[in-house]
């Protein structure tokens, strides 16, 4: 019997005009990095991107159509300033939105900081792949993906068609929440 486990490959993406620059240390980035490598996550690709519509839009064709990765993260460019312009470009590229996830990370974020309601970040799928977007400030990304990341093996299995039944034993679904 194969009792391997299998690893979901990830990319993050960080999108930032400073930081594409080298103006800007990529603190989020890093962070995001460590934590899916220390949850088992397999690092395929890390990049930083200006906030450029198009520059961003071919950024996750390249990432889903091209490399078929199971998961991208990316950070940064969710906010309301003019250079803000990261859930433009999902629009183009997802296929079919997972509005819960955002919610979810939305509706936990307001209850550490009102500011939260000014992230307009999106998740969804494009092909076999899940996007998510985090705001950029390092603070704001580990308070997000705390939020997903106990889902994320279970939504990752199921986008690729993995029919197990849904239910979880009511003490594992205590402890992703509680
Ligand atoms: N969410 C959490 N959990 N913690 C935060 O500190 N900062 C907010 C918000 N979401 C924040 C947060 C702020 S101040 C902004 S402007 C938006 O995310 C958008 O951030 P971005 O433009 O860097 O993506």
């Amino acid at each position: 019997m194969n009792t391997e486990k299998k690893r979901f490959t990830f990319a993050v993406l960080t999108l930032s005009d400073k930081g594409a620059r080298g103006e800007r240390e990529d603190t989020s980035g890093a962070y995001i990095k460590e934590t899916l490598l220390k949850n088992g996550y397999e690092l395929q690709s890390y990049s930083i991107v200006p906030d450029n519509k198009q520059r961003i839009i071919e950024s996750l064709i390249e990432l889903t159509d091209k490399q078929k990765l199971a998961l991208i993260v990316t950070t940064g460019g969710t906010g309301v300033s003019p250079t803000d312009i990261t859930p433009e470009a999902m629009e183009e590229v997802i296929e079919r939105e997972v509005p819960g996830m955002a919610e979810a990370m939305r509706a936990a974020s307001l209850l550490k900081t009102s500011r939260a309601m000014l992230s307009r970040g999106k998740v969804g799928i494009r092909g076999e792949s899940l996007i998510i977007n985090l705001p950029g400030s390092l603070k704001a990304a580990r308070e997000n993906l705390e939020v997903v990341l106990p889902v994320l093996v279970h939504a990752l299995e199921k986008i690729r068609g993995e029919t197990s039944d849904c239910g979880v034993p009511w003490k594992a679904v205590e402890e992703d929440i509680f």
